[in-house]
């Protein structure tokens, strides 16, 4: 089953697409983890994109659709998408790259959740900067502050993680991808999921929505 997970910042996408794709057996592929990697490494790609990632805004939309149709076309199988696409004209490019290589989009999930949400999620949220778990000081904080339950590792805060930033991203999703959605709901099959909720409960929803059997 190939997918799209859409959503604010913070909704939920990076939780919920890893529980799903474990479900599904499916790859997950965030634009977002892509290119903190890139950053990370120092790499050319990393370069071109750290400007726009750290102060939330978008990335250009050719260069993100280079590099997710690069990845899709390396890929044996199946795909879960998060953060990608997030402007009417990424979802365009999607399109085009699917119908060329013979793939077609099974479903579209929108995780819906208020800005007042999205703020406190982002603000508490850590994660490890060895193995990438993520950890919420609020709604799922590390057993021992400062460190991976998981692997031990140091836990840190995303450069774009700030009220300031926060608020920034919320703009560029209300103006970019607020479209998009309206755009999916007119063209795709789209299961909007409440994303208030307890994480596990929102999976167990759309695993219920996609037909993926129960644990
Ligand atoms: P990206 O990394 O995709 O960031 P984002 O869309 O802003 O989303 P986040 O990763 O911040 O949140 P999330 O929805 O994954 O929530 P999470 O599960 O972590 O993109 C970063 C940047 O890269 C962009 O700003 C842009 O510059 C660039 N970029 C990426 N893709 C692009 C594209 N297509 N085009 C152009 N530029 C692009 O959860 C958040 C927190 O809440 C965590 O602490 C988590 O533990 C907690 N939490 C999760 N679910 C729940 C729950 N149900 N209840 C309580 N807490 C919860
Ligand atoms: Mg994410």
């Amino acid at each position: 089953m190939n997918l799209i997970l859409l959503g604010a910042p913070g909704s939920g996408k990076g939780t919920q697409a890893k529980a799903l794709s474990q479900r599904l057996k499916t790859t997950h592929l965030s634009t977002g983890d892509v290119f903190r990697e890139e950053i990370a490494k120092k790499t050319a790609l990393g370069a071109k994109v750290q400007g726009y990632v750290t102060s939330g805004k978008l990335v250009p939309d050719a260069v993100v659709t280079e590099v997710v149709t690069a990845k899709l076309a390396a890929l044996p199988g199946s795909f879960l998408l998060d953060g990608f696409p997030r402007t009417v004209e990424q979802a365009i490019s999607l399109d085009a790259y699917l119908k060329k290589s013979g793939k077609k989009l099974d479903r579209v999930v929108y995780l819906a959740l208020s800005e007042d949400e999205v703020v406190k999620r982002l603000t508490a949220r850590r994660n490890c900067a060895s193995c990438g778990e993520l950890y919420n000081v609020v709604s799922k904080p590390p057993k021992h502050a400062q460190f991976c339950d998981k692997c031990g590792g140091k836990l840190v805060q995303r450069q774009d993680d700030t009220e300031e930033t926060v608020k920034k991203r919320l703009m560029v999703f209300r103006d970019l991808t607020e479209p998009l959605i309206a755009f999916y709901k007119a063209n795709e099959n789209v299961f909007e999921a409440d994303a208030s909720g307890v994480a596990q409960d929102i999976t167990e929803l759309i695993a219920n929505e996609l037909g993926v059997p129960a644990r």
